[in-house]
């Protein structure tokens, strides 16, 4: 596919309505990204006009706007499969998010293939919606949990130790692409085919990557890749899971009800083949109507285009950070994504955000549901601002001058 043209970014910040507000009286810097992200009017339109025009139950009536509901939502699909470049739109089971995409691999997948003395591995940045479903699984059937550990503020994985952690044990590998407090980007392709090599099945959660890099299931080799779509300018509420077709076709359904089936008795149901064995009841439709404007609207404006802004904000926001005193800087020193986590001496970090609050700039404090990574590095918490392509480097001079003055109100 061809790279289009490095966009217009100021151009591109008239698409979304809600940049254009003024907070406490200052301009909305909005650096919260990596929480959500904020949705053009294309993907507004995408609803209004679906709930105006097309609204109806999919896959149930044969009447025209149930015709047009069904193939709006299958359209969309077919449209998610090609952004992650899956070989066929029946890999694509839509969830509520990330989390619950996780959640649906470890009590179908995790159920039927884990026992007592398994080892499900993990590493020590994933996110709780990577962590706390295996830690349910590993109590339900006896499998045992092992961590890739983390080396320090850098937030860098100890790649060294993986074939060791790679045992006979390990069924199941599952990674985060890029972590949502350190900024780390993993090299998930190598480790994918580390532990493919050994028959391990994996898992990638692509949460804070699969709206900022273009990704391709293909090439990074897992088995299991899993997104939200309201952190790629799509609506909240809707997610995906991609599963390699014959892992998918070996899982039993997760949840029963209408639509997951292929016939029904009192005593006995046959199941539909993925997707729609995973889907039961009315799904979430104008989620993926959403979902598919917003993938429209960032491969117009092309992944590598965003990924390389992104990657220029967090460097230029990191050296201007760097140069302040007494200033603790979280994740690498380079290639980073487009998020920057800290913490001033002596301020705590819900201080720091209340009063970039007042100062119209949006952070997010807190431990970023990372708790054990928090415990790890020692702290409680950390600010972080987090970046999408709509924002700008004026934005993060203005964040840093703000930075500053917090810590000069706290005799810094
Ligand atoms: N995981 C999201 C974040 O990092 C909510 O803010």
């Amino acid at each position: 596919m061809s790279v289009p043209p490095t966009p217009n970014w100021s151009a591109l910040r008239e698409d979304f309505p809600i940049l254009q507000q003024q907070v406490h009286g200052k301009p909305l810097v909005y650096f919260d990204n990596a929480a959500t992200s904020q949705k053009p009017r294309s993907v507004i339109r995408s609803l209004v006009h679906y709930y105006e025009h097309d609204n109806a139950n999919v896959h149930r009536g044969i009447h025209e706007l149930s015709n047009r509901s069904t193939g709006a939502f299958e359209a969309a699909r077919a449209r998610t499969a090609k952004f992650i470049n899956a070989g066929s739109a029946d890999e694509i089971i839509f969830t509520r998010g990330t989390t619950e995409s996780i959640n649906l691999v470890a009590n179908t997948w995790g159920t039927k293939n884990l026992k007592a003395g398994d080892v499900i591995l993990l590493t020590e940045l994933e996110h709780h919606s990577n962590l706390v479903p295996w830690q349910m699984l590993a109590q339900r059937t006896g499998a045992k949990l092992a961590y890739v550990p983390v080396t320090g503020d850098e937030g860098l994985l100890d790649l060294s130790q993986l074939d060791a952690l790679l045992t006979p044990q390990v069924k199941l590998f599952a990674m985060v692409h890029i972590s949502n407090s350190m900024g780390t980007v993993n090299p998930v392709a190598e480790m994918c085919a580390r532990a493919r090599a050994r028959g391990i099945t994996t898992l990638v959660d692509g949460a804070q990557s699969a709206g900022h890099l273009p990704v391709d299931v293909a090439a990074i080799g897992c088995d299991f890749f899993a997104f939200s779509g309201h952190k790629i300018c799509g609506p909240t509420g809707i997610g995906v899971l991609w599963g390699r077709p014959e892992v998918l076709d070996g899982m039993p359904p997760w949840q029963g009800g209408g639509e997951m089936i292929l016939s029904v008795g009192y005593h006995h149901t046959d199941y539909k083949h993925a997707p729609h064995r995973f889907e039961a009841g009315t799904p979430d439709i104008s989620g993926p109507i959403g979902l598919h404007a917003a993938m429209d609207y960032l491969d117009a404006i092309g992944r590598e285009n965003i990924w390389r802004h992104d990657q220029d904000l967090a460097a230029y926001t990191y050296e201007q950070l760097a140069a302040l005193d007494n200033i603790r800087l979280f994740g690498p020193k380079s290639g980073r994504a487009g998020l920057v986590s800290f913490l001033l001496k002596d301020v705590h970090a819900h201080d720091v955000v209340t009063l970039a609050d007042q100062a119209g700039v949006a952070l997010r404090g807190g431990h970023h549901c990372t708790q054990p990574l928090m415990h790890k590095l020692g702290v409680e918490s950390t600010a972080r601002a987090s970046f999408y392509f709509y924002n700008t480097r004026a934005e993060v001079d203005r964040c840093v001058e703000v930075v500053r003055e917090i810590q000069k109100f706290f005799g810094g």
